[in-house]
């Protein structure tokens, strides 16, 4: 039987979706689902390909092959609508440096062509809740990487968009501020017809945050669902329930990798040098 959810229209679809840079294949054949009111991690290593799925969601790139749909438009024939749709923070920011917080805002607010005193009004609440106040009037470029960061969060939250894409979100951010985040994402999630979707290589990060996670390996999705869901599939060589760092190394055939690391490290502290 469908659930409610199976029933409404998914925010995110991307189906067997490949990407080749000259030889390199970033994505191999990725598909994923993301429905309103989730929080989607894509949870992988480096190099995995989760800049590049999400380049390819928020149209900044295009696939190989394979199929994207963010709100049923494709970003490849409607760019400056799904831009419209999308709140992003990129992996790295890429801001006006001689700009302050300030003014860069009000760029932001007249380019999307936002009422200014609703628009000023969230600015200034979040910009409170993230304590960038006293940075407000400073250029961009004197700023610390995790004050570029909240920059960065604050932009893409001004248009209120229907889905936030978020590239390893909680770079650079201290601990006060994550949480603050987190909580930005969760109440993002919960309205109607919302969801958000970030990539991390945090396993607490995900497992704390997201409602299902798509583990990616290699351009793929090797195992997706709920924590619950990816632990039931392993089990532990202690016999308890499974930690997400177990699953991670087991479904990405990491676990020799890392035991042969770990020999050869205790190898190299007990060898004696002199
Ligand atoms: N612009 C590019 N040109 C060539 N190779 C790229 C480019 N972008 C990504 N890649 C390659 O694609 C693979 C996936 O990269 P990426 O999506 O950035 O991984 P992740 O974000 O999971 O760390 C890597 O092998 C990376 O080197
Ligand atoms: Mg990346």
């Amino acid at each position: 039987m469908e659930s409610a959810a199976d029933m409404k229209a998914p925010v995110v679809e991307a189906k067997d979706v490949h990407k080749n840079f000259g030889t390199v294949q970033a994505l191999a054949g990725l598909s994923l689902k993301v429905m309103p009111g989730e929080i989607y991690g894509l949870l992988g290593p480096n190099g995995a390909g989760k800049s590049t799925m999400i380049k390819i969601i928020t149209g900044l790139s295009e696939q190989s092959s394979g199929e994207v749909r963010v709100l049923g438009l494709d970003p490849r024939e409607s760019p400056l609508e799904v831009k419209s749709k999308i709140g992003y923070v990129p992996e790295t920011t890429m801001l006006y440096e001689s700009l302050s917080p300030r003014d860069f805002f009000e760029f932001v607010v007249s380019v999307r062509k936002l009422d200014k005193k609703t628009a000023n009004d969230r600015v200034s609440k979040l910009a409170t809740a993230f304590g960038l106040e006293e940075y407000y009037d400073s250029p961009i470029a004197t700023l610390s990487m995790g004050t570029k960061q909240k920059v960065t969060i604050i932009a893409s939250l001004i248009h209120e968009p229907p889905l936030l894409v978020l590239d390893e979100p909680m770079n650079g951010l201290d601990a006060k501020s994550s949480r603050i985040f987190k909580d930005v994402i969760s109440l993002q999630s919960q309205r109607p017809g919302r969801a958000v979707v970030f990539s991390t290589h945090i396993m607490e990060v995900a497992e704390h945050l997201c409602t299902r996670i798509g583990i990616i390996y290699k351009g793929s999705i090797v195992a997706e669902g709920s924590m619950d869901q990816l632990r039931a599939g392993v089990t532990t060589s202690g016999g308890g329930q499974a930690t997400l760092e177990e699953v991670f190394l087991h479904l990405t055939h990491e676990e020799e990798e890392v035991a042969e690391t770990s020999r050869a490290l205790r190898e190299a502290f007990s060898t004696p040098t002199v």
